[in-house]
């Protein structure tokens, strides 16, 4: 299957919902308002509200740098596209240990993998080399596609403009839908499980790669930011709820890993990839917490061993 054959025609218009997302971005480029005066007000809003506890709606309300009632953030209102390769790159060992345990739950030949909220394209290459198959990076920020294409040159791998509410793909066109690092941002948790279902083949697998709840004190950056430990306790999912979630949407519950990911060889360079300030969840906070939880990171000395952060990788197998 040729990824670009199957993109022709799925333009925005084609799904409602892309192109009211499209619209609003237009408006906010156009708009031109400053996102440091934002994320300062927001940054304010999340401290007063530590301890609030998520509305059980998720649809999204109002566009600053985030949903005001969710938290998924827009990454077209922030500078991440720039920032996001330098602090997140990762070794394809890293990679692997994602990857690996998936290859026993897919078909020898893998048909299509949808790679859904790509970023800047991490993961993509190495799906398509892991999986000897088509990629297609799906994304509803623009300037994080448009640094994934500048990343990117492979033939197996293409980059769309899309989001998890409507996958600009055939019903039954892909065997993996992989998430990496996205499904916390996703403001409908519902409709995306219902639409990676539509997109699978029967049988065709959905992996989601996130930080969960359940493992947050073993991050160590955040016990020096408690407006993002605040964020992530009401913004990233927790394992039992993402797992039911899934299951109500018809999915088998197949596989669940924690994977240790060395995010830094050492407490100074741990410290410096924070200071890149390419966590969504230090984006959120205000500069000045910021800026003071940077400063007393980079004052402790916790000891000389690499900084590692457990990654939940969870699997789920369409009926
Ligand atoms: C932390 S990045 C992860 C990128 C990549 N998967 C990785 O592991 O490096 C999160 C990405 O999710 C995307 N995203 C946000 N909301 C989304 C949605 N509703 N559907 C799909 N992707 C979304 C963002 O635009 C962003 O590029």
């Amino acid at each position: 299957m040729n990824p670009k054959d199957l993109l022709a025609g799925t333009v925005a218009s084609d799904h409602p919902r892309i192109a009211s997302q499209a619209g609003a971005v237009r408006e906010r480029e156009a708009s031109g308002r400053p996102a440091t005066r934002e994320r300062a007000l927001l940054g304010a809003w999340w401290s007063a509200r530590a301890s609030a506890t998520l509305p059980a709606s998720r649809a999204c309300v109002g566009y600053p740098l985030s949903c005001i009632l969710c938290g998924a953030m827009r990454y077209d209102e922030t500078d991440q596209a720039q920032r996001y390769d330098a602090a997140r790159a990762i070794t394809r060992e890293a990679q692997q240990r994602s990857l690996a345990p998936l290859r026993p739950l897919l078909p020898t030949s893998v048909r299509l993998v949808v790679d859904l909220g790509c970023g800047t394209g991490r993961f993509s290459v190495a799906l398509a080399e892991e999986f000897g198959a088509p990629v297609i990076g799906v994304d509803p920020a623009r300037t994080m596609l448009a640094k994934a294409r500048e990343n990117v040159s492979h033939p197996r791998v293409t980059f769309t403009y899309g989001e998890s509410s409507a996958i600009p793909m055939p019903d039954g066109a892909a065997d993996l839908v992989f998430v990496s690092m996205a499904y916390h941002h996703f403001d409908d948790h519902r409709a995306a499980a219902r639409e990676m279902r539509r997109v699978l083949a029967p049988g065709g697998i959905v992996a989601i790669r996130n930080s969960t709840v359940d493992a947050l004190d073993q991050f160590a950056f955040l016990e020096y930011f408690p407006a993002a430990r605040a964020h992530a306790e009401a913004t990233l999912p927790r394992r039992g709820p993402l797992t039911a979630s899934m299951r109500a949407a018809g999915f088998a519950a197949v596989l669940h890993q924690v994977i240790p990911h060395e995010m830094a060889p050492t407490w100074a360079v741990y410290c410096d990839k924070a200071a890149a300030r390419a966590y969504s969840l230090l984006v959120m906070i205000s500069d000045e917490d910021f800026e003071a939880g940077i400063s007393a990171m980079r004052r402790a000395e916790p000891g000389p061993e690499p900084i590692i952060e457990p990654i939940d990788l969870f699997a789920f197998r369409a009926p």
